[in-house]
Parts: structure tokens; sequence; C-alpha cells
């Protein structure tokens, strides 16, 4: 095997480049499969709830009902931040976007922690927890905030998805709701080592802690590439109108070689197996108002699949997420938040598996630049 330290060959972007073993999640491309600890998604997504997958994550196992209970207690007891956070997210309003509010929010929320630098594996797992706890919350009173409306306080009786719903719109869910919710999610909150989960990785990888972590991928979350296309991919098909509108717009954008938001994975190759629930979920919600926005959608992975579906271009869970969170009255701008609060499992869950058998990550980067020694020459001489 050649030796990695005389290997020259440049892996852009780290592609293909396998840098760390996991028992956590399990992604096959070309089946449209994926799985959280062997457990398949969509058995998760019909018969779990985001606690019981976010145990799952984080100890490898499904909870026993004692283990269920005590966790999902302490889930709800931690569920509050101290009132520093919510001041600062009164204080940001909508100066800024939600995602911005949300890194600064919880670098405030590390501030409560006495443990907050610690190292120590069991303070890094109670951080974890903290913030699986917290995040809903933090991002509830940052859609309230965003739109203008009071900061409302987790009601204890209520689920984790059903109080995040709650506590970001101001009325308690219906079963079926609470359901989608829920199942939303389940289906991201863990994905391989995409870009943001990496970024955990690597901030944690140097013994900083769980908070550093966290709004590390927060900020990598951020990105246009990465958490911002459900967002993107909406107003695509808002602005199309119609069905009928959907057929010239989409086409003319084909012709002119534009990438459709939604569509595409660099590692699903068939239907994105989260992007067929969310359809699911997108159909029945938009039953009460939004029938046209669902018949445009349709309509658009119809022409999708026809052109492109051959190529190995098909819906991405981007695709009708957005639609699903839209019909229940979130804010366009508080889709990536949502994405962060079902994320945060696998972020923790997989920093929390890299620390715990350590290797600081540190790639090389291939120098191309001068090699010198060139004559310095000073300031007032050139
Ligand atoms: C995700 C993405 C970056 C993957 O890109 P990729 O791995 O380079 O895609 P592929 O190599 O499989 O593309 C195969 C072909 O389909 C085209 N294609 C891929 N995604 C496309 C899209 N969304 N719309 C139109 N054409 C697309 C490519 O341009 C390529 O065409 P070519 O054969 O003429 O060169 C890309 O699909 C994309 O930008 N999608 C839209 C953004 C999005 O929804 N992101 C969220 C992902 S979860």
């Amino acid at each position: 095997m050649e030796n990695a330290t005389n290997n020259t060959e440049v892996h852009k972007g780290l592609e293909g480049v396998i840098a760390a073993s996991t028992k956590i999640g399990y992604v096959d491309g070309q089946a449209g499969m994926l799985n959280y600890r062997g457990y398949d998604i969509k058995t998760l997504a019909e018969q779990s709830n985001y606690e019981e997958v976010s145990f799952l994550l984080l100890y490898g196992h499904l909870p026993t009902r004692e283990e269920y209970n005590a966790y999902a207690t302490k889930l709800r007891e931690l569920s509050k931040p101290d009132e520093d956070v919510y001041d600062v997210i009164r204080k940001i309003g909508a100066k800024t976007h939600p995602m911005t509010t949300l890194r600064t929010a919880v670098s405030i929320f590390a501030a409560s922690d006495k443990a907050e630098s610690s190292e120590n594996l069991k303070d890094q797992e109670e951080m974890a927890i903290k913030l699986i706890a917290t995040l809903p919350t933090i991002v509830g009173a940052i859609h309230r905030v965003y739109s203008g409306k009071e900061i409302i306080a987790p009601d204890k009786n209520l689920g984790y998805a059903a109080n995040f719903y709650y506590m970001s719109l101001g009325v308690r869910p219906d079963p079926m709701e609470s359901k989608i919710m829920d199942t939303a999610l389940i289906l991201h909150a863990d994905h391989g080592m995409n870009a943001s989960t990496f970024s955990a990785m690597v901030t944690i990888s140097t013994l900083a802690d769980m908070y550093s972590s966290v709004t590390s991928a927060i900020s990598t979350l951020k990105g246009g590439l990465h958490g911002g296309a459900n967002e993107r991919a909406l107003k695509m098909i808002q602005s199309f109108g119609t069905p009928a509108g959907a057929e010239s717009k989409l086409r003319d954008m084909l012709e002119r070689k534009e990438k459709i938001m939604g569509f595409g994975h660099r590692v699903y190759k068939v239907y994105d197996p989260r992007a067929k629930i969310l359809k699911q979920y997108a159909d029945y919600i938009t039953q009460k108002n939004d029938r046209n926005l669902y018949e445009t959608a349709n309509k658009v992975e119809e022409i999708m699949i026809n052109t492109l579906g051959s190529k190995g271009i098909f819906p991405n869970v981007d695709f009708y997420s957005g639609m699903v969170y839209n019909a229940m009255g979130f804010k366009t701008e508080i889709f990536t938040p949502i994405f962060a609060v079902g994320r945060i499992s696998g972020w923790v869950a997989r920093a929390l598996e890299y620390v715990s058998d350590n290797k600081l990550f540190r790639p090389k980067a291939q120098y191309t630049g001068e090699r010198g020694p060139l004559k310095y020459v000073p300031i007032q001489e050139r």
C-alpha cells in the first residue's frame, strides 16, 4: 500500500476519503437505503419518535421502557434555557438570518454551564443531552421573535416534536401534525459524514467542548450547499405558480442547464428514502390549503424524473420538507434551523463517538505556491 505521507493525489473536498469509522448510521446511495444503528429509516419514521431515535444514536441500542422514561424526562427537565438566552434572541430580533441567531444563542447557552470547557467524556455527554433538550426551545423562540411574536416556554406535558411545534407556532399540534413534525426531525437526525457533522467532529477532535463543536456545525449547516436547499426549493415551486407554469418555466431552466433545487444528491442515485416519506406527508398536509403547491411540485417531479431520472436525478429530502414546514405555518427562513433541531442528535452522537477514540484531524494541502526563497524587498523599495 502507498505510504499516505508520500501520496500526492489531491482529493478535493476530501471526496471519497475514508477519514473515520462509525457504528452510528449507514447510507447506501445505490439502494436508496438509510439506517441508524442498523434500523431502517422507514421503520423508525413509522414506529419510533425523536426521543427514542436520539437515544438510539447516542447509546447504540433502543431504550428499555425504564431507559426511555428516564431519558425523555431528562430532556423535558432540561428543555428551558436561562433567561440570558431568551434575552439575546429578543435583542437580535429579525436583524439577522435565524441561523446566525441560533449560533449566537448556543454560545450564550454554553455560558450557563459551569463544565462548559471540560474535556471529560462524561461532561461532554451531559452537554450533548443539554443541547438536544434545549435546541427546539431555542429555535422555537427564534421563530417567535423573528415573526414578531411573544416567546413561548416549553409545555412539560408535550413530547419533543409536539413541544417544538407548539413553541414555534403557538398552537398545540393535533396527533397527525405531531407525527409529521416528529417524522421530519427523525429523517434529519443523521446522514453520514456530511459537512456539518464533519465540522462538529473536527472541532471536538481538538478537545474543544461540545458547545464549540455544535456552534461549528451550525455555522457549516448555514450554507446554501448544505442546509439552505429546502428554502430555495420551496421558493422555486412557489415561483412556478401552477402545474402549467412549472411545465414551461422548468423546461426553460433545464434548457439553460440550471440546477433544480431539491433534486439530485451526492450519495443517492435513486429516490431519496427520506423524500419518499415526506412526500406522503406533504400530500396529506396540503389537503387543507396549498393544494396547488403540491400539484405544482408533483408536476416538477414528473418532468424531472422523465428528463433526468436516467442520470440518477430524483427528488431529495429538501424537495418536500420545505412544503411540509410551509403548510404547518413556519417561516421560510426557519427551515434550516429546523434541520438543525433534527440533526443535533447526529452531530453530538458522532462527535462523542469520534472523541472517545480521538485523533486530531489534520489533513495536508498540496503546496502549489512559490518555493523561493524570494529576495525580501523592504517596503520603501517596492
Ligand atoms: C446535490 C448535487 C450537488 C449533486 O451533484 P452531482 O453529484 O455533481 O450530480 P451528478 O454528477 O449525479 O449529476 C449528473 C447529471 O445531472 C445533472 N444534475 C444533477 N443535479 C441536477 C439538478 N438538481 N438539476 C438539474 N440537473 C442536475 C448534472 O449537471 C449532471 O449533468 P451532466 O451529465 O450533463 O453533466 C446536485 O444534484 C445539486 O446541485 N442539486 C440541487 C441542490 C440540492 O437540492 N441540494 C440538496 C442536496 S440534499
